[in-house]
């Protein structure tokens, strides 16, 4: 028995080192046979079990059984030492580490988001929350409700896009329609804007597609009057073009609001002097006016107790303007040399 112990003892020594040595995958799968094959020195022990006394045969068995499992495992950790060792040298081999990175390209939001977004941001610090409306709108919200019967002409079938087989359907030609859902959501007072993409059967040229983006702004309350639009709109006209910037509100029509008025800035460019981009010295950038009663009647808001205004402005306009894009186009090709620089 104490033979047998002290054998064991030393195959374990010499197995430890071995394996530890052990430098090629080659070397190691002989390794492998020698402790572990067929021939191998563990079934050679075996073999000698039969020769020992039947009483120690149980804990000789253990102790060769033990020095078995311990030699796989060191097998097993050699072979995954040498897995790693090859991984690096391959990379080391195929890969010149002292290449310079590829550059990541960074996306960033398409220019309309950006001006959408400075837009949002500059009437929330005005107590203006954002909401959302979808652009699949039905007949009765983008005409009906907003005072626009049947037969105004701006309902004329060339200026709106119908969903095939639907007549109560349309893709919204504004994003006034979404006044009417958030009335009829939520009762006064209230103050929001309405970022979002719009449809008009516009053929495509410098300044017009037949998709564009807008953003809508209500405010409904007790006491409301032209005086806070006009005020309201003049902060937006300064924090959006700067400092410096002047406002002229010239009368209007539109049906949902009564009375009406655009509103123009002087011009960017020559400060109001009159120049190629401007003609006259002011540029338009919105239009606006007091909420029509026929408007709150379809929302069954009492026009005696609340009164309010809206306004809508063009985002490829705005944006063009304060980046001195000429081409609306540019907006929707999607050309990386473009869309990068802003
Ligand atoms: N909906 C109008 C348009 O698309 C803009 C507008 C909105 C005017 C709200 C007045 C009030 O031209």
């Amino acid at each position: 028995m104490g033979e047998i112990k002290e054998t064991v003892k030393s195959i374990a020594e010499a197995a430890r080192q071995e394996f530890r040595d052990v430098g090629a995958a080659d070397a190691l799968e002989a390794l492998r046979v020698r402790y572990l094959g067929r021939k191998g020195v563990i079934r050679e022990l075996m073999q000698q079990l039969g020769s020992l006394e039947a009483a120690e045969r149980p804990q000789a068995g253990r102790l060769i059984n033990a020095l078995k499992e311990e030699i796989v495992a060191l097998h097993e950790s050699a072979r995954a030492a040498l897995d790693r060792k090859d991984s690096v040298a391959r990379v080391q081999q195929e890969v010149d580490v002292t290449l310079p990175g590829r550059p990541m390209r960074m996306g960033k939001p398409h220019p309309l988001t950006q001006t959408t977004d400075e837009i949002v941001d500059i009437f929330a610090r005005m107590g203006f929350s954002a909401v959302y409306g979808p652009e699949i709108e039905t007949v009765h919200n983008n005409f009906e409700a907003l005072n626009m019967p049947l037969d105004h002409p701006s309902r004329d079938a060339f200026d709106t896009f119908f969903i095939k087989g639907r007549d109560d359907l349309v893709l919204r030609s504004h994003t006034s329609p979404v006044q009417v859902r958030a009335m009829r959501a939520a009762r006064p007072p209230l103050r929001i804007v309405v970022p979002g993409r719009t449809y008009r059967p516009d053929t495509v040229d410098a300044t017009h597609s037949f998709m564009f983006s807008q953003v809508e702004g209500l405010v409904v309350d007790r006491d409301i009057s032209m005086a806070d639009l006009k005020f309201c709109l003049n902060e937006f006209a300064l924090a959006y073009f700067g400092e410096g910037v002047r406002t002229r509100f010239r009368p209007h029509y539109f049906p949902f609001t009564e009375p009406s008025a655009e509103m123009d800035v002087s011009c960017i460019f020559c400060d109001g002097g009159g120049c190629r981009v401007c003609g006259s010295g002011w540029i338009e950038v919105l239009g606006c006016g007091m909420v029509h009663p026929n408007v709150f009647r379809a929302v069954d808001i009492d026009c005696e107790e609340y009164t309010g205004f809206a306004f809508g402005m063009g985002v490829e306009r705005l944006c063009m303007l304060k980046h001195q894009i000429h081409d609306m186009r540019l907006f929707f090709e999607n050309d990386v040399r473009f869309l990068s620089q802003f």
